[in-house]
């Protein structure tokens, strides 16, 4: 059986190509723009390529109880819409997706909204929102029987990548910049197995570097320019639609580094209602670290439509990025949903990690950015009261522990970047207490601990 059923098609000035026919770095011939993977049967309202979306929602819930492989990987039991392979039969899985959605009451309580929801991609495989995409287009690198896999990252999609190909017996190599990626995406990255270099840049400059690499050398590029990718990051809606019997929640907000993630929620959002899924679409909204703020000063300056780089700087760094490849197709998931885009300082950051992991929900620094933005949000009136929002975390806690023991020690934020935060950074911080190997000291260390 053939199960493709794809084209792709140039974000810039619209040119369709085979998917076979793009270029090794995915950027147009005509324009220089990215692609998007589009779905011609779709549009054909009584054609036989059009997916049926009553049948489809009986038969993802089915899959539920198989015990295929297939039917276990929380993207691809969502086949029929990510028809990129010539057989299914070549996906690459480490069972991917299915991650919880937390329901986060103390949150929602201390902000006076209604619903307030965790959906935690940190819960995946390789611990971060990477999974998903990376299967898919994985898949495609194996069907397209490629010995060598490659992407520039600041951590997490290396992780991803290189536990992805050592699964599917291809060689990967990772790009990253030296010294400011955290040890737990590092330690991954050796772990299985990838060619690991670190280069005197930044994320920016690596993936420069790699371009130049994947445009004369046979190596599949798997960063999230690859519009594969996309497509397996779009699997986190179908189950967050699910889980709300497919009535979408009325925000999600999302972290924003190379914005590959909040541009496949666009997608995939905007597909589910063309094909009938769902009713509306949820607004996205972008989070950014003040320092790594590319996109939130675009569209300060010109409505995002030129880019504004940076040179980033924040300690969430995954999204330690200032020249981000998918801002046009995220500025266009923002706008066409009603959603915003803004900057959160470090302070905010550390502050909103404590607190989720005082919900008992640990994330890494930049998933934090998306509670550190609803609250910046529901303060600017544009989240109201009775409104149903999901939190999408993209990273496990453990991906960057230092980060976390230097909060709780104190030692994280500068005091300039703490000023006017000093008592809420105190009342979150739990540092671990040295104390006599004696009962009575411990129970005194309890009395004397903050609630
Ligand atoms: N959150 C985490 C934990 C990430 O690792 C990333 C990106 C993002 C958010 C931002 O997502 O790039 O789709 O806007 N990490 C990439 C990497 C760049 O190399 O792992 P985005």
């Amino acid at each position: 059986m053939n199960d493709n059923l794809h084209q792709l098609r140039c974000f810039g000035c619209g040119a369709r190509i085979a998917g076979a026919e793009a270029q090794p770095d995915f950027r147009c011939a005509e324009c220089g723009d990215l692609f998007e993977v589009e779905y011609p049967g779709w549009v054909q309202r009584r054609g036989p390529d059009r997916p049926n979306a009553g049948a489809l929602k009986w038969l993802w819930r089915e899959r539920r109880m198989s015990s295929e492989a297939l039917d276990q990987s929380g993207v691809w039991r969502f086949r029929e819409l990510l028809p990129i392979l010539d057989s299914f039969g070549n996906a690459v899985s480490l069972r991917e997706g299915n991650t919880p959605l937390y329901h986060l009451p103390r949150t929602a309580k201390a902000l006076g909204i209604d619903q307030v929801f965790a959906k935690h991609q940190g819960m995946n495989p390789t611990s971060s929102f990477k999974d998903t995409g990376m299967t898919a287009a994985m898949s495609v690198a194996r069907e397209r029987r490629y010995e060598w896999v490659a992407c520039a990252s600041t951590g997490n999609t290396s992780a991803a990548m290189a536990a992805s190909a050592a699964r599917a017996g291809l060689r990967s190599l990772v790009l990253i910049p030296e010294g400011k990626i955290a040890w737990g995406k590092l330690s991954q990255a050796m772990d299985y197995g990838a060619v690991t270099c670190q280069l005197k840049t930044d994320f920016d400059g690596c993936l420069t570097v790699l371009t130049e690499i994947v445009r004369s050398n046979p190596i599949y590029l798997l960063n999230s320019v690859n519009p594969y990718r996309l497509e397996g990051q779009k699997t986190p809606a179908f189950e967050i639609a699910e889980a709300f019997d497919w009535n979408v929640p009325d925000h999600l907000i999302v972290p924003g580094g190379n914005l590959g993630n909040s541009s496949a929620l666009g997608k995939v959002f905007r597909e589910m209602h063309e094909l009938g899924l769902i009713a509306r679409l949820p607004r996205i909204s972008v989070i950014q670290a003040e320092g790594a703020n590319p996109l939130v000063r675009s569209f300060a300056a010109n409505g995002a439509t030129e880019l504004q780089p940076v040179e980033a700087h924040t300690r969430a760094t995954a999204i330690r990025i200032g020249n981000p490849a998918s801002w046009r197709k995220a500025a266009r998931a923002i706008q066409s949903t009603g959603g915003w885009c803004l900057d959160v300082s470090e302070a905010e950051i550390a502050i909103a990690k404590a607190e989720l992991g005082a919900e008992g929900l640990g994330c890494e620094p930049a998933s934090a950015v998306t509670l550190a933005g609803l609250k910046k949000l529901h303060a600017q009136g544009n989240v109201a009261s009775g409104e149903t929002v999901v939190l999408v975390l993209t990273g496990h806690t453990l991906k960057d522990a230092d980060y976390t023991i230097d909060f709780h020690r104190g030692t994280l934020l500068n005091p300039e970047e703490a000023a006017g935060y000093e008592k809420q950074i105190a009342a979150l911080r739990r540092d671990a207490i040295a104390v006599d190997a004696t009962p009575a000291a411990v129970l005194a260390a309890m009395k004397g601990a903050s609630k």
